[in-house]
């Protein structure tokens, strides 16, 4: 059995294969055929794009859809993740696809469960389907990831994307590199003066702003200007480099909101690119792997 909890489980060659794999169906228009299987997609944070594009990606694949009404089960009563996700087994389910507003939700599941989860967001920790779809859209674009520079922007504290990408997109050969408020900055990271950054990088990549997992209110008013991508700095972008954003975005904050649809940005291709990016990963958990 084969879960899909963080990408730094999975080597490079899997991940390389799941990359190949979305294409392929995401070109032939195709999908696995995962033979009338029931999932549950279970999200105590609030999705779009993900809860969506799993959902799309599991029809697509024959599976039946079971979504979780958290607000109206025993979740509400006290009940834990744990007893819910074992219950959900017991019942039929095939595979649960899981987002939760904790880290690392998924450890008290490891060796307790007979069938595999899928992470589709945990906390500040990790988004490994979100990685894996911008990772896609990446390869798509360069055709290669040895040598990819590519500068991340925003409020890289609280986002378990940046901390799923920073991993997997180095150990890929991608050059990695961010720059944010100090107050937002990670330790280990390499943090970069943005005008030089921007000037240089292939991929230019934005996160939100997470008002929801502040404390403090920051200074919303010079943030494009300081921080963001500006009109200005897009304009020093290199020819070929593009834009992207695993949303939502906060317009005219991160981001000018000119530039959310201008010709090189691919913030809605990745979600276009996330049904494949699911489908791959339901195959790789239920149907024939990698
Ligand atoms: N990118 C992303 O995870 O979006 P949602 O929160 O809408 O799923």
């Amino acid at each position: 059995m084969r879960d899909f909890m963080v990408l730094n489980d999975i080597d490079n060659s899997t991940i390389m294969s799941l990359i190949n794999k979305a294409i392929k169906y995401k070109q032939s228009n195709t999908a696995p055929y995962l033979n009338g299987k029931l999932i549950s997609n279970i999200f105590l944070e609030n999705s779009t794009r993900t809860k969506l594009s799993f959902e799309v990606a599991e029809r697509r694949a024959g599976m039946q859809v079971i979504n979780f009404e958290h607000k109206n089960s025993t979740i509400e009563k006290g009940e834990t993740l744990y007893d819910t996700a074992k219950t959900l087994e017991a019942i039929g389910m095939s595979a649960l696809v899981i987002r939760h507003f904790e880290d690392n939700f998924y450890n008290e599941f490891i060796g307790r469960l007979n069938i595999p989860i899928i992470n589709a967001g945990d906390g500040k920790g990790n988004h490994p389907s979100q990685s894996l779809l911008d990772l896609m859209t990446i390869y798509e674009e360069f055709g290669c990831f040895e040598g990819i520079k590519i500068v991340i922007l925003g409020d890289i504290l609280h986002s378990r994307v940046a901390n799923s990408n920073a991993d997997i997109m180095s150990r890929l050969g991608m050059q990695v590199c961010f720059a944010s408020p100090e107050y937002w900055q990670v330790k280990g990271y390499d943090f970069v003066n943005i005008d030089d950054a921007v000037c240089d990088a292939d991929v230019v990549m934005l996160f939100r702003i997470q008002n929801e997992r502040h404390l403090k209110v920051y200074d919303k008013g010079n943030y494009l200007i300081k921080y963001g991508l500006s009109m200005d700095r897009y304009k020093r972008m290199k020819p070929g480099s593009i834009i992207m954003h695993p949303s939502p975005f906060n317009r005219g904050v991160e981001i000018d909101d000119a530039l959310i649809e201008i010709n090189n940005s691919r913030i809605f291709k990745q979600m276009y690119n996330g049904v494949y990016a699911r489908l791959a990963i339901l195959d790789y958990v239920l149907g024939e792997g990698a």
